[in-house]
């Protein structure tokens, strides 16, 4: 069990380190970056010792592809993107302690080490294999590099690990004809070693730790380490032949990397140890001390390598503490469909905050109301918009305006007493009261949604407490019955400025200066009275505007437009003719000419009749097109280019002297070709 007596003297939280290969987008917020950063806020406000670590990915095949597709080096992406990333974070108000990267020198030194220490001690075996090498190119290939035939569809592009025609997996062994995507060289077989970390050899200590353990950790993520037990570990390799990485640090491993999932988590430990190098603390109490609280946020894409391989990493080094908890969540949908990089179908993070200026917490607030927390879950635009003005506005922020408003309107900005308290209002202050041990409780269970649920319902009491009290309507008869009104209001507007800061967190701290709170803590926000009498109300300023339907419709039209682009994307046009000359294509005499008529043929639907002007003569032309020109007069004074010494025929009656020349799209659409610019008539088209 989760030792939830135990107290813990301080916590290491860790968010996984986004690749380096793209920027963020809302499904890694909702489902990693946002619950993590509301958890180190609530630790922080509880004034518990916390390190909040994160940093880019920046090892791995993808990088390595995408620079080859660009025509740069690796190093060129990471740089580029651990910016942009980095700069998004920052900007949506996530509070690392440190956000760095695994390409640094400090990485590349720690990850050598944490190798050569498990290789010292005997921890790896090794194990020699034959893989697919390029002798062009005189490397190994990693299975991205391979392109073969797919056994199952007979495309002949399938990738060495998956087709992605049909989306079957793949091993490379699998594929027709495996060839490379580098120099299309056929491959050979060749040995290679590698260094394999045997994780069946950590079978019962997971079991005890994990399945005996840790009963409480989510389901999800309990029942997936479980089925990883029951179908038994196999031995990994934790090294690649690769040229991109952190090279192993072995004499006889020359030209070999650790891989990417060995140094990745590492990267945790190297950016301890920067963070703390640069303060001059010690980093070790953060990783090596039984009375500090490991947890880590991750996606369930990536629950094996931090439930299992990175714990067996940990254990078999000997001093590491591992996880007290990885609450990991499923995956967030974008408008019904899955969220995917390469079909840029997503809310990219760098965008949203451009796009929406000052409105952090209205993402923060409703990636965590429909967190994936416990199963797939769904944004949609609409959903955005409805949050924003039917929660944070009408709720949150009605609630909180109306009390600073009157409280200027009726004592000049000043808080009243709390006297005279009746019945009711001992109620809600009991209520009220009860709320930072609610919240409380649930962020420590990393229940996200259901804390900010319960937020809400605080804000939900404020405005059911004013409704029925109706300070605007009792002024005049029962001055003294307002002034108590209001000084329970204030404190629960108080009481929302506190414990919204995790969630909120710059809302909360523009309602904190607005009504002079000064605060101190989560367990401040246990005491009723946290704005005494006479402290003053400042400026009241609105916390949330509305999302107009015009903005929503935009980034729905933003998303239509991708899904188009992805369809065009799609298309794969006919295969090329085979290779003809200019003495073949000198045969025909193209010319553009000008319409002068255009008519449908009678008694035929599907031809236009055209009168061009070529230059010399007028010339009668039949083309098929009618069915995508309904008004063929459009066409008149149009310029269109046609074969001209195309042999006469008859169509329907009438004689075509020629052939117009038209695009065909992939939906069949034919649109005749016209010069981009006015030419004169009988121009040669060459
Ligand atoms: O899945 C991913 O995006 C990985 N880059 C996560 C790595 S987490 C940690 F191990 F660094
Ligand atoms: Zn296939």
């Amino acid at each position: 069990m989760e030792n939830n007596d135990k107290h813990f003297k301080r916590y290491t939280v860790t968010t996984a380190l986004p690749y380096a290969n793209g920027p963020v987008h809302i499904g890694h917020l909702a489902g990693v970056y946002i619950p993590a950063d509301t958890y180190v806020r609530y630790l922080r406000m509880k004034g518990e010792e916390v390190l909040f670590v994160g940093g880019s990915d920046e090892h791995g095949v993808p990088i390595t592809i995408k620079a080859e597709k660009e025509g740069c080096t690796p190093q060129d992406i990471v740089d580029r993107y651990h910016n942009i990333i980095k700069k998004s974070f920052e900007e949506l108000g996530i509070s690392y302690d440190i956000y760095s990267r695994t390409s640094s020198k400090t990485h590349h030194e720690t990850a050598a080490a944490f190798f050569k220490k498990l290789y010292e001690d005997g921890k790896f075996i090794e194990r020699e294999t034959e893989q697919f090498f390029d002798p062009e190119r005189n490397k190994f290939l990693s299975d991205r590099y391979i392109i073969g035939t797919c056994p199952k569809c007979g495309n002949d592009h399938a990738y060495g690990d998956q087709c992605e025609k049909c989306g079957s997996s793949m091993s490379p062994d699998e594929l027709i004809n495996p060839h490379s995507a580098l120099s299309g060289a056929q491959l050979v077989k060749k040995a290679t070693k590698h260094w394999y970390l045997p994780l069946d050899q950590y079978e019962e200590w997971l079991r005890d730790w994990i399945i005996e353990g840790h009963k409480e950790w989510k389901p999800n993520v309990y029942g997936q380490v479980k089925s990883w037990l029951d179908n038994g570990l196999q031995p990994r390799a934790v090294t690649r032949d690769l040229d991109w990485g952190v090279p192993v640090p072995l004499k006889e491993a020359d030209g070999k990397v650790l891989y990417v999932w060995f140094d990745a988590p590492i990267g945790y430990i190297s950016n301890t140890i920067e963070h703390c190098t640069e303060k001059g603390t010690d980093w070790k109490k953060w990783w090596k001390d039984e009375d500090t609280k490991l947890v880590h946020f991750i996606g369930k894409d990536n629950i094996v390598f931090h439930c299992i391989i990175f714990p067996c990493m940990l254990k078999a080094y000997g001093d590491y503490i591992v996880p007290e908890n990885v609450p990991a969540n499923e995956f967030l949908n974008l408008e019904n469909d899955k969220i995917s990089t390469s079909r840029n179908w997503a809310v990219w993070l760098h965008e949203y905050l451009e796009e929406f200026p000052g409105k952090q917490d209205v993402l923060r607030y409703v990636l965590t109301a429909n967190a994936p927390e416990t199963k797939d879950n769904n944004f949609t635009w609409k959903d955005y918009q409805d949050r924003n003005n039917n929660e944070l506005l009408a709720i949150f922020g009605n609630f909180v305006n109306r009390t600073l408003v009157l409280t200027h309107k009726y004592f000049e900005g000043k808080v009243p007493a709390m006297a005279n308290l009746n019945e009711k209002d001992n109620a809600a202050i009991e209520e009220m009261n009860q709320y930072p041990e609610k919240i409380g409780h649930l962020l420590d269970t990393y229940k996200f949604r259901e804390a900010l649920s319960e937020l809400m319902n605080l804000a939900r009491l404020g405005n059911r407490y004013l409704t029925e009290n109706e300070p605007w309507k009792q002024f005049k008869t029962d001055p003294e019955r307002v002034k108590t009104v209001l000084a329970v209001s204030l404190q629960i507007v108080a009481k929302l400025a506190i414990l919204s800061e995790p969630f909120l967190p710059f809302s909360a701290k523009k309602l904190q200066a607005m009504i002079g709170l000064n605060v101190e803590g989560w367990n401040q926000a246990k005491e009723t009275v946290l704005l005494p009498e006479g402290s003053v109300i400042g400026e009241v300023e609105l916390l949330f505007t509305k999302v107009e339907d015009e903005t929503v419709a935009a980034q729905i039209k933003k998303l239509e437009d991708t899904k188009k682009q992805n369809e065009l994307n799609a298309w794969a046009p006919n295969p090329i003719k085979p290779n003809t000359n200019i003495d073949e294509f000198g045969k025909m005499d193209i010319r553009v000419g000008t319409v002068l008529e255009c008519t449908k043929v009678p008694k035929a639907d599907k031809l236009l009749q055209f009168l061009i002007d070529d230059g010399m003569n007028k010339r009668t032309i039949v083309s098929g097109i009618a069915k995508y020109y309904p008004n063929p007069e459009e066409l008149v004074g149009k310029q269109v280019c046609f074969i001209a010494n195309f042999e006469p025929r008859k169509l329907k009656g009438v004689t075509s002297e020629g052939m117009i020349l038209s695009a065909e799209d992939k939906d069949g659409r034919l649109v005749v070709v016209t010069p981009s610019q006015p030419v004169a008539p009988g121009s040669n088209v060459g």
